[in-house]
């Protein structure tokens, strides 16, 4: 039987220097997205998938382009706080923050106004608002006059692209433009913080500690049934491999690693391993893959490792790392991949 594929498209690569953004190049990016197409781009956190926020039919073929479901919204990209006050109301909290953190990896959720498209806030009434300090995605959305939204680039429940090759791997064909700027610096997106509520919906590039100085936050924990962030309740970053995750004292997990990897080879699985250091598994007939020394390095190389073992490995078996900082975002990246094989030792 023929499978009915979906109709290809001509994706243009643009490459652009992430320091000091080509103007003719960004200006050919924004014009695609004031004709309403899409256009990938890098920010400091992750790639981001953007379309004209205020253009409902430019914010549907996202959904379409990744195979998001249309109950999941979008977070609206702005490039100064004028633009910010023309789509939403923001409280003294998000004043605050905004203040503080834009740009920067920090999300905030606050009530929209009218002029937001109920595509892109999935009928909420408020919506997310982001400021990026990367200086494409910046350049690029003032170039472009409108807002952007802008999901990650990645087909939806795979890991967040780091790179354009990540892009170009998932959304080849299925979209306008791809801008490559490099590798992308912090590897996790940004940290959403419902500023209605003062709850973090999703941690990520902005440590809970460094919001905590100006405002009091819990984290939310509650089961995601009701669209509180409906990002929350599907599967995510994850890979097509098994993806297990130990956490807990450094001796202790090495050792179970070690153990279970033996098993798996034994069984003839191929093993990938993502460790913090390679040196402890040096003797084992495994892909192993170093995400760094340091929290930064290890949430920067997270989802570029597991994109790397999935192409190698059956099972991948996963250091975790302490929640602490950035540690906190790497942890729910990796419990959501790991779909709840994610066992303390
Ligand atoms: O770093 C990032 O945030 C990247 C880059 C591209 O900026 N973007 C990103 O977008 O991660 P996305 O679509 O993959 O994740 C957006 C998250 C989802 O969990 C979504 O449910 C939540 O933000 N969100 C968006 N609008 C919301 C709203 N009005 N209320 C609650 N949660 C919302
Ligand atoms: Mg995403």
């Amino acid at each position: 039987m023929r499978k009915r594929m979906g109709k290809r498209m001509q994706t243009e690569i643009l490459k652009v220097d992430p320091k000091n953004p080509e103007k003719e190049k960004l200006e050919k990016a924004a014009e695609v997205i004031r004709e309403g197409g899409l256009v990938a781009f890098p920010t400091e956190t992750v790639y981001g998938l953007g379309a004209n926020a205020l253009d409902k039919k430019a914010v549907t073929k996202i959904f379409r382009a990744k195979q998001r479901p249309m109950d999941n919204p979008l977070i609206v990209h702005i490039s100064d706080m004028g633009m910010a006050r023309r789509i939403a109301e923001l409280n003294e909290v998000a004043e605050k923050l905004a203040k503080e953190f834009f740009p920067g990896p920090l999300t905030l959720v606050v009530p929209k106004k009218e002029v937001v498209p109920a595509e892109v806030t999935a009928g909420l009434d408020t919506v997310a608002i982001r400021m990026p300090s990367h200086p494409i995605a910046l350049k690029l959305i003032e170039a472009a006059k409108v807002p952007i939204a802008a999901p990650s680039a990645n087909l939806a429940g795979k890991p967040s692209p780091t790179k354009a090759e990540h892009v170009i791997e998932d959304l080849y064909g299925r979209i306008d433009l791809i801008i490559d700027g490099g590798e992308t610096n912090i590897g996790v997106e940004s940290t959403v913080l419902d500023t209605t509520t003062l709850e973090i919906l999703r941690p990520g590039g902005l440590p809970i500690e460094e919001i905590r100085k100006l405002v009091d936050v819990k984290v939310f924990k509650g089961k995601v049934e009701v669209a509180k962030s409906p990002g929350m309740k599907y599967r995510h970053y994850a890979p097509d491999a098994e993806l297990i995750v130990f956490y807990g004292k450094r001796d202790d997990v090495v050792e179970k690693i070690k153990k279970l990897s033996g098993e798996l080879v034994r069984k003839g699985l191929r093993v990938g391993i993502a460790a913090t250091n390679l040196q402890p598994y040096s003797e084992l007939n495994a892909e192993v893959i170093e995400l760094g020394n340091s929290i930064e390095e290890v949430a920067k190389n997270l989802f570029s490792c597991l994109r790397e073992l999935d192409k190698k490995a059956d099972v991948i078996i996963a250091e975790g790392v302490e929640e602490k900082g950035i540690g906190l975002a790497v942890m729910n990246r990796l419990m959501k991949a790991s779909a709840g094989k994610f066992y303390r030792v």
